[in-house]
C-alpha cells in the first residue's frame, strides 16, 4: 500500500510537536512558543523554539528546522517513512507500508548495466580464470564470505566479453562508453577493465554504480581504476559502505570513518560492521552532512601515515562547521585499519577505537609537528595555529581547557592567551552558526514577507496570483509556485503540512525554514501585501525595460529596433496608467 499524502497529513495532525519534542528533551514555555536546547549541534543554552500553533520548530543558532517529521528524522537517523511509520505508532493508527514506496522510479540505464556488470564480474571470480585473484585475497585474508558479501568479482583478460554481452541487450555502444565499463579504439569495442578485482560502489540506498578495479598481479599501473562518473555516480556523493552501515551505525550510536574501502572490507572480517569508508578523496560538505546524519558519536580512524593525518584534519574541519565535533583514532607505524587489524588483531583495534582521542588533542599532536619547542619562532607558530584552531568551534568547555593545556605547553599565561584568542577576528565562528548574511534590499524584503504570508492565508495566496506576481530570485519563485501549487492540489494550506510536501527538496525546505524563522506578527494587512506586490512588480517592469535597452544597444537592423522602442514605450504607458 503506498500512503496518500492525506493519510501522511493526518498522521501529522494526531500527534503535537511539542510532545514529542518534548518527550526528547527539556522544553519551556515562554510566550506562545517553546524553547529547548537543540539536539542538532553542540547547544548550550535553549536556541531551539517550537511552535504549537504552527507546529514547527526552529533553531536559530544552527538553523536546523521542520515539522514533526523532520525532528524524527533527525533525531533519531531515520528516513522519511520511517519517521511516518514511528509517529503513526505513536498516534496508534495502524498503517501499513511498502519498504521504498515513495522512493524514485530508477529510470537511468546505468543501474541495469552495473547490475549486469556485477552478475558477470562475480561469476569470473568463481571460475577456473579466477584462481590467481582468488589466491590473491586469501593471501590478503578475504575469504569466501567476505568476497559474497562485498560482491566483490573479477574482470577478464578476454577484453571484449562483457562489451558483447551489454550490446547484445541492446544497450546504445554510447551509454556504455558512458558507463565507463566500455572503450572503443580503432579495432572497435572493448572492455574497459583487463584482469582486475572488481569491488562495486553503491550509493547511499545500496544500488551499484560504479566500480572500483584492483590490480594484483604485477604492479606497473594504478592500484585502483574507478568507474567515470555519471549521473548516477557522484564520487564526493557517495560514502562506500553507507548503506549497510546506516543500520548498525543507529544502534550502537556511533559511526567509524575510514579512508579506503580495502580497511572498510578488513573491519567486517573482525565483526565491526558500523564503518565507513571515503575512498581517499577530501570529504565534501555533502559527504560530511550523511556522515552527521547517521549516529551521535563520530570516529574518524584514517590511514595512519601523513596523509592520513592530514585528511582527518581536513575532515574534522568539514564536520566541526557543521556543530559536530568528532573523536579521533590515530594508528602507529603508518598503519592503514587494514594493516593495524592483520597485526594486531581484533582486540587491540577494538581498545583503539574504545579510547579516541578528542579533536582538539589530535590538533594540538599534528600542529606540534616538526616544531621544535626551543625554537621561540617555532613556539610562536604553535601558539597562533592551535589560537586559530580554536576560533573553528564554538565549545567553551573544549577552549577553557586547550588554553590550559597550552599554557602549561608554552609556559604563556592563561590570561595572555585568551586575550589573544578574544583579539583573532571571530570570523570563523560566526561561519560555524549562521549562513552568509544575505543582501537585503526592499526586494529581499518584499519577497520573503510576501512567502510568509502566502503560508499563513489563502487570500493572500490569491492577491499573488491575481496579480501576476513575478519573484526576482530563482529559489523564492519556485517556492511561492510551490505553495501555489500545493493550495490548488489541497485547496487549504498548513505550513507543517507543506513542509513535508517538500521534504526531499533541501534547498526549499532551509529557504522556507529561513522565511519562517523572521517571526513576523501573523496578521496582516491587504494594504500591507499590495506594497510587497508592487514593490516586486516594479522591480519586474526596471528588469525588463534594462533587457531591452540593452537589446536596442545592440541591435543593428532598423526595423528590429523600431519594434523594440515600441515595447519600451508600451511598458512605460502601461505603468503610468497602473
Ligand atoms: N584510491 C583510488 N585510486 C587510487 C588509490 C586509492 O581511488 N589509485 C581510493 C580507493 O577508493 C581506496 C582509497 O582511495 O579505497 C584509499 O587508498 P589507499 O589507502 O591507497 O588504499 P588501501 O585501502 O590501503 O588499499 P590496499 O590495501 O588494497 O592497498
Ligand atoms: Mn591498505
Amino acid at each position: 500500500m503506498e500512503l496518500t499524502s492525506q493519510q501522511i497529513n493526518q498522521i501529522r495532525e494526531s500527534v503535537d510537536i511539542v510532545d514529542i519534542i518534548g518527550s526528547y528533551l527539556p522544553l519551556v514555555a515562554k510566550g506562545t512558543n517553546f524553547f529547548g536546547v537543540c539536539p542538532f549541534h553542540d547547544d548550550h543554552s535553549p536556541s531551539m523554539s517550537v511552535s504549537r500553533q504552527k507546529q514547527i520548530y526552529r533553531c536559530f543558532s544552527c538553523g536546523a528546522g521542520g515539522n514533526v517529521f523532520s525532528f524524527v528524522m533527525g533525531y533519531e537517523n531515520m528516513n522519511f517513512l520511517d519517521a511516518v511509520k514511528f509517529l503513526a505508532d505513536k498516534a496508534g493508527i495502524p498503517i501499513q507500508i511498502d519498504s521504498k514506496p515513495l522512493k524514485q522510479k530508477k529510470t537511468s540505464p546505468y543501474y541495469e548495466i552495473y547490475d549486469l556488470a556485477l552478475k558477470f564480474y562475480r561469476n569470473n571470480i568463481n571460475t577456473a580464470v579466477g584462481k590467481d585473484a582468488k589466491t590473491y585475497l586469501d593471501k590478503r585474508q578475504i575469504g569466501p564470505e567476505i568476497i559474497k558479501e562485498f560482491e566483490i568479482g573479477l574482470s577478464l583478460k578476454n577484453t571484449e566479453m562483457l562489451t558483447k554481452l551489454l550490446l547484445k541487450k541492446n544497450y546504445e555502444p554510447n551509454i556504455l562508453k558512458k558507463s565507463g565499463l566500455v572503450n572503443e579504439n580503432e579495432k572497435g569495442m572493448h572492455d574497459s577493465y583487463y584482469n582486475r578485482i572488481m569491488f562495486p560502489l553503491w550509493d547511499l540506498e545500496g544500488n551499484v554504480v560504479g566500480f572500483s578495479g584492483r590490480i594484483y598481479q604485477g604492479e606497473d599501473t594504478a592500484k585502483y581504476i574507478n568507474t567515470k562518473e555519471t549521473e548516477i555516480f557522484k564520487k564526493g556523493e557517495l560514502l562506500y559502505n553507507y548503506h549497510r552501515a546506516k543500520r548498525e551505525a543507529r544502534k550502537t550510536g556511533t559511526v567509524v570513518v575510514m579512508e579506503g574501502f580495502m580497511d572498510v572490507i578488513r573491519a567486517y572480517t573482525i565483526g565491526i560492521s558500523n564503518v565507513i569508508a571515503t575512498m581517499g578523496t577530501a570529504v565534501t560538505k555533502q559527504q560530511a552532512l550523511c556522515i552527521k546524519r547517521m549516529a551521535k558519536e563520530i570516529i574518524l580512524c584514517f590511514d595512519g601515515d601523513e596523509a592520513g593525518a592530514k585528511a582527518t584534519m581536513a575532515c574534522s574541519n568539514e564536520l566541526l562547521q557543521m556543530g559536530i565535533v568528532p573523536k579521533i583514532v590515530r594508528l602507529e607505524e603508518n598503519l592503514d585499519p587494514d594493516e593495524y587489524i592483520l597485526k594486531y588483531g581484533k582486540e587491540q583495534f577494538e581498545r583503539k577505537l574504545e579510547n579516541p582521542i578528542s579533536i582538539m588533542d589530535f590538533k594540538l599532536n599534528y600542529l606540534k609537528q616538526k616544531k621544535d619547542f626551543t625554537n621561540n619562532n617555532d613556539v610562536a607558530d604553535y601558539v597562533k595555529l592551535v589560537l586559530k584552531e580554536l576560533e573553528k568551534t564554538n565549545d567553551v568547555v573544549l577552549k577553557e581547557l586547550t588554553i590550559h593545556k597550552l599554557s602549561e605547553e608554552t609556559h604563556l599565561d592563561e590570561a595572555f592567551l585568551k586575550e589573544q584568542l578574544h583579539e583573532q577576528t571571530p570570523k570563523e565562528v560566526v561561519q560555524v552558526v549562521s549562513k552568509p548574511v544575505a543582501k537585503k534590499t526592499k526586494y529581499d524584503v518584499a519577497e520573503k514577507y510576501l512567502i510568509y504570508y502566502m503560508l499563513e492565508s489563502p487570500e493572500v495566496i490569491q492577491l499573488y496570483q491575481n496579480h501576476n506576481t513575478y519573484l526576482p530570485t530563482k529559489l523564492y519563485r519556485e517556492l511561492a509556485i510551490e505553495i501555489v501549487q500545493y493550495y490548488k492540489s489541497n485547496h487549504s494550506i498548513h505550513v507543517a503540512d507543506f513542509m513535508t510536501s517538500i521534504q526531499d527538496k533541501p534547498n526549499m525546505l532551509t529557504l522556507l525554514n529561513e522565511i519562517l524563522a523572521i517571526e513576523r506578527d501573523d496578521n496582516y494587512t491587504v494594504d500591507e501585501i499590495m506594497d510587497y506586490i508592487n514593490v516586486l512588480h516594479e522591480y519586474g517592469v526596471k528588469f525588463q525595460l534594462k533587457h531591452l535597452n540593452e537589446l536596442i544597444q545592440m541591435e543593428i537592423n532598423p526595423i528590429k529596433k523600431a519594434e523594440i522602442a515600441q515595447k519600451i514605450v508600451e511598458i512605460r504607458k502601461a505603468e503610468m496608467t497602473r
